[in-house]
């Protein structure tokens, strides 16, 4: 087992220096010369996808806060209305479905039996399956309309990392593909992400040579009981990830939230000491940033200890910041692929430093077969 690790104490952090690779090789073939996608795997006809007149994501675990991200991706370049679900409940609500309905599946190990049973009920329902898998040949992807394929390779660690990043990856590229079928209303935008997504291998490379403070943190902070998350647009749900792999690996009590509803409850949880992990959208997104650098400050006010993740350049949150994290700057609908990074980092380097075993957290499985 030691050589299959490759030389790292754990899969996990093998998997987490794979994502530059895992993302190129799931962009590998899809983007043309002349900036335009080709999902030949796709199996459903262009006519079919221009009918779509609503999407529902389903997924679970890690997966679902992918589908959370692609919700803002999927709407904002196609205007198609996008609901998301967790797989255990969609069929218990009696979904609102017709073949006009496209329901986007997503699974790394294309086993788990609530996404399985949801995706049954979809297509009991006469809706559209398209699934995004890492694993050929497994029963989801055997069982969808259509696939698209991550290409991350065997993910051993239970906590998924690389997949993750894959997953964004092929729900960026069938947001953009719908967009593009369906003639977008914004071609010059989608032209400019698709460029944008050709740099992002590079740009999680080099949020990977920058981990070294991110392990250090996760040491020092090893003996904490609570973290809370905070983020807004797509950072809430990289936050929600962030808070995802410190329960799973750290068993701490960690928590994400939405950083406007932080006024709402959360803030009342801020108490001297408490580390809060704040993810901040770009800069160039002044509703979105300056609404964050407040929150910084408020809970900051309450003794809180800020550790911000922003991206390169951004000043306007240093004076509130006990440690800042840089990332590569990217759009605000990818940042997730640089910013989920520090949070697995973080959550792997702490749970080791409290002694845990970093692949196999107790309770958990790889894949979830049962309902
Ligand atoms: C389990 C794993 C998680 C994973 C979830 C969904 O709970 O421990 O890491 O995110 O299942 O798995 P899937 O294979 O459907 O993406």
């Amino acid at each position: 087992a030691a050589a299959e690790k490759g030389g790292y104490d754990y899969f996990m952090d093998k998997e987490i220096d794979e994502q530059p690779q895992a993302v190129a090789d799931t962009l590998l073939g899809r983007i043309s010369a002349e900036g335009r996608l080709q999902l030949d795997e796709m199996r459903m006809s262009e006519s079919e996808l221009r009918s779509v007149d609503k999407v529902i994501v389903i997924a679970a675990g890690t997966s679902y806060h992918a589908g959370m991200i692609a919700k803002y991706a999927i709407e904002h370049w196609t205007r198609i209305p996008v609901e998301v679900e967790l797989a255990s409940e969609f069929r218990y609500r009696d979904p609102i479905l017709t073949r006009d309905t496209l329901v986007l599946v997503i699974s790394q190990s294309g086993e788990t039996a609530d996404t399985l049973m949801a995706l049954r009920h979809a297509k009991d329902q006469h809706a559209r399956v398209l699934a995004i898998c890492n694993s050929n040949g497994a029963t989801i992807p055997r069982e969808a309309d259509a696939v698209v394929y991550t290409h991350g390779g065997p993910e051993i660690a239970v906590a998924s990392t690389k997949a993750f990043l894959t997953q964004l990856i092929a729900c960026y590229l069938v947001g953009l593909y719908l967009a593009q079928v369906r003639a977008a209303k914004f071609p010059d935008e989608i032209a400019d992400i698709l460029e944008q997504l050709s740099q992002a291998p590079a740009k999680v490379r080099e949020t990977l040579d920058r981990m070294g403070p991110v392990r250090e943190l996760g040491r020092l902070l090893k003996d904490e009981g609570r973290v809370l998350f905070l983020g807004r647009h797509v950072g809430y749900p990289v936050a929600l990830e962030g808070a995802l792999k410190l329960k799973e690996l750290a068993y701490v009590h960690a928590e994400g939230f939405a950083a406007g509803e932080l006024k709402h409850g959360p803030i009342a949880l801020v108490d001297q000491g408490l580390p809060v992990v704040v993810v901040v959208p770009p800069a160039d997104r002044p509703l979105l940033h300056d609404k964050i650098v407040s929150n910084i400050q408020e809970i900051r006010a309450r003794g809180a200890r800020t550790i911000v993740i922003a991206e390169d350049g951004d000043t306007a949150v240093a004076p509130f910041a006990d440690t800042l994290i840089y990332v590569p700057e990217l759009p605000t609908l990818l940042q997730p692929l640089v910013a989920t990074v520090p949070l697995q980092v973080f959550a792997s380097a702490l749970a080791d430093a409290k002694g845990l075993d970093v692949d196999q957290p107790r309770n958990l499985a790889k894949s979830v077969t049962v309902e």
